[in-house]
């Protein structure tokens, strides 16, 4: 099936957001917790974090214009600081659920059951049950011409990580702590580490190292 730029425009707005919101690829699966300055606390799926760069250490992240109130957006600027906790497989329900459109007064931890953890100083509140957790600044913001989506981009201050999951030169073995992978806007899949791959160079082939 070929899609054309056309094509795309005359599409169901359903079908078009299933079909393009597929196209990326696998996405990272992630909650972001905030709270705003009364310390309500808010929880929210998002699939649009990336790395920006480890030096220092930036991760963006997305938020979709809309006409609806935008609670995760509203926390982070009026804050300046989020968490990010990864998908388990433990908590696709829960994660799932907080996309719900859940008034500003209800937090969405109480609603999905998944557990508050605070760390002391910090005013954004983590997921009890992620394995895998970070503590994030806002260094920028921009709104992006294309589309109105908020383009907010963090330093991660905060980094948990469990042991096992840590190998000796610092790579996470996310598919250890059972952190899941997205696609499109509703399935979610689990991983296997196929083969970890030696620094490419022009003159080395191809070299697997584990
Ligand atoms: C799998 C999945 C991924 C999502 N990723 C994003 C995203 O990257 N950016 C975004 O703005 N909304 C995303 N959403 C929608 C938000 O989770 C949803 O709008 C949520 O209600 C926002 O909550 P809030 O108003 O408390 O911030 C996603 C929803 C699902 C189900």
């Amino acid at each position: 099936m070929l899609f054309t730029s056309n094509d795309i425009a005359a599409l169901d707005s359903r079908y078009r957001a299933a079909l393009v919101n597929s196209l990326s690829g696998f996405k990272p699966a992630n909650l972001v917790g905030t709270a705003n300055h009364s310390g309500a606390s808010n929880l929210a799926i998002i699939s649009s974090v990336v790395h920006l760069g480890s030096h220092p250490p930036l991760l963006a992240l997305i938020i979709r214009p809309s006409p609806v109130e935008r609670h995760t957006l509203e926390n982070i600027l009026d804050t300046g600081c989020y968490t990010i906790n990864h998908v388990s497989d433990q908590i696709i329900e829960a994660a799932h659920q907080t996309a719900a459109r859940y008034p500003r007064e209800q937090s969405e931890f109480a609603a999905t059951g998944l557990g508050e953890y605070w760390i002391d100083g910090f005013a954004a509140p983590f997921v009890a049950e992620a394995t895998i957790r970070m503590g994030m600044e806002l260094r920028e913001h921009k709104q992006l011409e294309i589309n109105g989506t908020h383009f907010l981009i963090g330093e991660i201050v905060l980094a948990e990580v469990p042991g096992h999951c840590l190998g000796d030169d610092g790579a996470v073995d996310i598919c250890a702590a059972g952190t899941v992978a997205l696609s499109g806007l509703d399935s979610y899949y689990g991983t296997r580490r196929l083969r970890r791959m030696a620094y490419a160079k022009p003159d080395l082939p191809p070299t697997a190292i584990s």
